[in-house]
């Protein structure tokens, strides 16, 4: 999230200020480990006062930006999609506790209407900043503190809207979201209903910037004034509204 300057990495560990149901977050990544999910970080504890947490730190590359072009390859984002997948079927595995209070805010909206079994633990923040690379692969994701029950598909859609440039400004972005669709194994159902999980997934993460704007946060105010305003976020949903079809045509296209 957005915990800037507050994690510290300690030789094989690293410190980071915990979320309140930290404990149970450990409890899930323990869960996914013995569920044979190896790809995030081993819970090492959470502190006396519940505020700080210890993490194993995982050797590789994470991509900051400005993004190197090797996380922008099309075998990175391949990578990432097969190893959510497996993130995935590990979680699916796993009971989800609907009594936690899970952060809401950019978790599935349809999340609470559905029965469990339609629901895993999503991560809900698969962006490049979240995931250790090694030999250009994605080698585990780290961050898990957006966590929260949802539709496999939300995750994906979220992904989407991190790894592939959803706004015209991409003439790949078609192909970037057949190669995300591929990697992970999209069924044709899914592969139907991702633009509007994606367009929803915006609508969702619009509002979450909106009212960290008007609460005044330094950070989102800067985002948002060095990412182009809200005329972006406009064009960026415009764009998703008037390419919905053709780029649901091209994930149906021979799939599988
Ligand atoms: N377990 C880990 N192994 C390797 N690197 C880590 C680990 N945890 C954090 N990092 C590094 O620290 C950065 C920030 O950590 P993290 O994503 O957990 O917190 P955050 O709340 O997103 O913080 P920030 O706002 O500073 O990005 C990551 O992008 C990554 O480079
Ligand atoms: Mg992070």
């Amino acid at each position: 999230m957005t915990h800037v300057g507050a994690v510290v990495r300690r030789g094989d560990t690293v410190e980071r200020p915990a979320q309140p149901h930290a404990p149970v977050l450990h409890a899930h990544l323990r869960a996914l480990a013995a569920a044979g999910f190896d790809a995030a970080p081993t819970p090492l504890g959470v502190s006396e006062d519940g505020l700080r947490e210890r993490l194993g730190h995982v050797p590789g590359e994470v991509p900051l930006p400005p993004f190197p072009s090797w996380a922008l390859t099309d075998e990175a984002l391949r990578s990432v999609a097969a190893l959510l997948r497996r993130l995935h079927r590990a979680s699916a595995s796993l009971p989800v506790d609907r009594t936690v209070h899970w952060p809401a805010e950019l978790a599935d909206p349809e999340a609470g209407s559905l029965p469990d079994s339609a629901l895993i633990l999503c991560h809900n923040d698969i962006c490049p900043e979240n995931v250790v690379f090694r030999g250009g692969r994605a080698a585990a994701f780290i961050d898990f503190d957006l966590t929260a029950p949802g539709r496999p598909l939300w995750d994906v859609a979220t992904a989407a809207r991190y790894w592939v440039r959803l706004s015209g400004e991409d003439p790949g972005a078609a192909r970037r979201l057949r190669v995300l669709a591929d990697g992970y194994g999209l069924t044709a159902q899914e592969r139907a209903g991702l633009l509007p999980t994606i367009e929803r997934a915006a609508k969702a993460a619009r509002a979450f910037t909106e009212r960290r704007v008007r609460d005044g946060s330094p950070v989102h105010l800067r985002a948002l004034a060095d990412r182009g305003g809200w005329e972006r976020w406009d064009r960026h949903q415009a764009w998703l509204a008037a390419n919905r079809a053709a780029l649901t045509e091209r994930l149906l296209r021979d799939a599988r």
